[in-house]
């Protein structure tokens, strides 16, 4: 069965000390024997000693927001993939609808990324979306078609493998719309048809896509109980440990139902 995870999207929130607060907390409410896999998102800054937190417990891991496209040397600011490799980053989200939009990051660059983070050993979690104008105007398939196409499948279907994909609808980040169950069921089977069609079956059904997008403990429910959705990236939701971890005890009964 592929995975199931609820990954937490901090995003640029939160000090030092309530990032660390936070990172803690969550850790001590995620159990051993859960099933779901946790994901933290932390801005880079508190990365390390996040992952340093949460080492001995199996259930969570750490992504990196964002990593640059370029290898090393004189790009001020950015934050390479090897240097994620370095610490205990297991995982980079790339392709989140913000980084489209204020940074100009193209299908193409991110296939890039993807690829740059692929040879670092780390998993990416690929996000897509269209804005409302987008949906308004039927085009929405087809903008999703072209951000998966053009960031991914370049990949071979051993790397597709170890993606993560997340649809995230524009309209519904940070807005408090969500997506409803049945808009977002049909864009996830879309997607996994669109790897069925260039990988197989069997690949499709491995590769796990999460749902992004206002996602509270209010509607997870509803939203996991999609057969295509296998789980949630969640921002402003994911700031607070008790509302995070009751998203994740939602994912839980879903899957032990
Ligand atoms: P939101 O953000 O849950 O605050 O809508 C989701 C995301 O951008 O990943």
């Amino acid at each position: 069965m592929r995975k199931k995870i609820v990954a937490g999207n901090w995003k640029m929130n939160l000090n030092y000390d309530e990032a660390i607060l936070l990172a803690d907390s969550v850790s001590n409410l995620v159990k051993e024997n859960q099933k779901t896999n946790v994901i933290l998102a932390p801005p880079s800054v508190y990365l390390n000693e996040i992952a340093i937190l949460i080492r001995d417990n199996p259930m969570i891991s750490v992504a990196a927001q964002n990593c640059s496209d370029k290898i090393s040397g004189a790009f001020t600011g950015e934050i390479s993939a090897a240097m994620l490799s370095s610490i205990d980053v297991s995982h980079v989200i790339i392709g989140h609808s913000e980084r489209r939009k204020y940074f100009n990051e193209s299908n193409s660059l991110l296939a890039e990324k993807i690829r740059v983070v692929l040879e670092n050993n780390l998993l990416p979690i690929y996000c897509c979306g269209e804005t409302i104008e987008e949906r308004n105007s039927k085009k929405h398939f087809e903008i999703i078609a072209e951000q998966i196409k053009t960031g991914l499948f370049h990949l071979d279907d051993s790397k597709m493998k170890t993606c993560t994909i997340a649809y995230e609808p524009v309209w519904a980040i940070g807005t408090g719309v969500n997506a409803t169950a049945e808009q977002a069921q049909e864009m996830h089977l879309y997607i996994r048809n669109l790897i069925k069609e260039k990988y197989g079956a069997e690949t499709a059904k491995e590769i796990s896509i999460l749902y992004g997008g206002s996602v509270t403990s209010q509607n997870a429910s509803e939203l996991f109980s999609c057969p295509d959705v296998d789980g949630g990236l969640v921002g402003g939701a994911s700031l607070k440990a008790e509302e995070f971890f009751s998203i994740i005890q939602t994912m839980e009964k879903r899957i032990s139902s």
